[in-house]
């Protein structure tokens, strides 16, 4: 089958208590690895791509990158989603080359803004059968060029997501729990606490209704010391629980997204190998065992946090 809109997923994610991964992709490996774990699965995913991995690998490598996975599990439902879309021109883009879902973030913009840009973004993805991820709230943490400080983040306001729902047709909604991007998250020692009782208010405002959750790594802390102990310098964090997620997971929460977690999984592999045997200059030696390693956080999740092995 071709790439598919989350539609589908979605719907049977809502009904059946469980969450479809969002993993990030930047390279070969990486797409890989998150498929290989898939497949083996037979779990649904959505492969997502940042405006930066559309500039550091270039948007056609990475659309036929995702392709690939299609010839190698024909009968595995993939959505290939633009992550964090500034603006219409970057989602109209990605719609015209080949995406089946957009995220146009409109977040930083007030309310009415939001909904307007967002409106103007469903109307042509929809024209064109590609569905639209919207946000509402505020995360905090580093996402592309965008720092958001805990100070200037703020939970979504459950009084407004029927209006922004209604008013721009948009089919599933990031919102602010208190999940926040990056690696550096949350302080240790300290105990990070999901909102679900907004998380509850939302879903009572808008039943039926398919929520997402950026910001969802947990930050294995294995792969930190791994990359601590070989050479790194990655100061004290800790992530978002994984038992919290898996709670969310069974709510209307349908899409969890995941990066930070690959890229610690990757470089720890990396750095392993590279300071095992100072005298590897071959890039497979290293890649292949990065990759191994994004392959195992993934069966991780899939099995443990999201609930959707065996779904596809
Ligand atoms: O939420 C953002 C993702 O982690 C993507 O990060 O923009 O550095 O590719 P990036
Ligand atoms: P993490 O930084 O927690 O992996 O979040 C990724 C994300 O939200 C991508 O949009
Ligand atoms: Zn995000």
């Amino acid at each position: 089958m071709p790439l598919v809109t989350t539609k589908e997923m979605f719907k049977k994610a809502y009904e059946g208590g469980y969450a479809i991964g969002a993993f990030n992709v930047n390279n070969m490996e990486i797409v890989q690895g998150i498929a290989d774990a898939a497949i083996e699965l037979n779990s649904p995913i959505i492969l997502q791509v940042s405006a930066g991995a559309r500039k550091y690998a270039k948007h056609n490598y990475l659309v036929k990158l995702v392709e690939a996975v299609l010839s190698e599990a024909p009968d595995l439902p993939i959505a290939l989603h633009l992550d964090h879309g500034a603006d219409f021109e970057i989602c109209k883009s990605c719609i015209d080359g080949g995406f089946t879902s957009v995220m146009i973030d409109g977040s930083k913009y007030p309310f009415e803004e939001n909904i307007e840009l967002t409106k103007k973004v469903v109307e042509y993805a929809h024209a064109h059968n590609v569905v639209v991820e919207a946000e509402l709230g505020k995360l905090a943490g580093v996402e592309d060029d965008v720092k958001v400080s805990a100070e200037d983040s703020s939970y979504t306001r459950p009084e407004e997501v029927e209006e922004f729902v209604s008013k721009t047709g948009v089919d599933s909604l990031a919102i602010a729990i208190g999940t926040s991007h990056g690696a550096y998250k949350f302080k240790p020692g300290t105990k990070p606490q999901l909102r679900f009782d907004i998380l509850a208010e939302i879903e009572k405002n808008i039943p039926n209704f398919p929520i997402v959750l950026h910001g969802a790594s947990s930050v294995p802390q294995e792969y930190v010391k791994i990359i601590n102990a070989n050479g790194g310098a990655l100061k004290d964090a800790i992530g978002v629980p994984e038992d919290q997620l898996r709670q969310a997971a069974r709510s209307a929460v349908c899409k969890i997204n995941i990066d930070s977690d690959l890229r610690l999984a990757m470089t720890a592999g990396i750095r392993e190998v590279m300071t095992k045997d100072p005298s590897i200059f071959d890039p497979r030696d290293y890649l292949k065992v990065g990759r191994a390693n994004v392959k195992a956080v993934v069966a991780h999740k899939i099995k443990e946090v999201l609930g959707s092995e065996g779904k596809a």
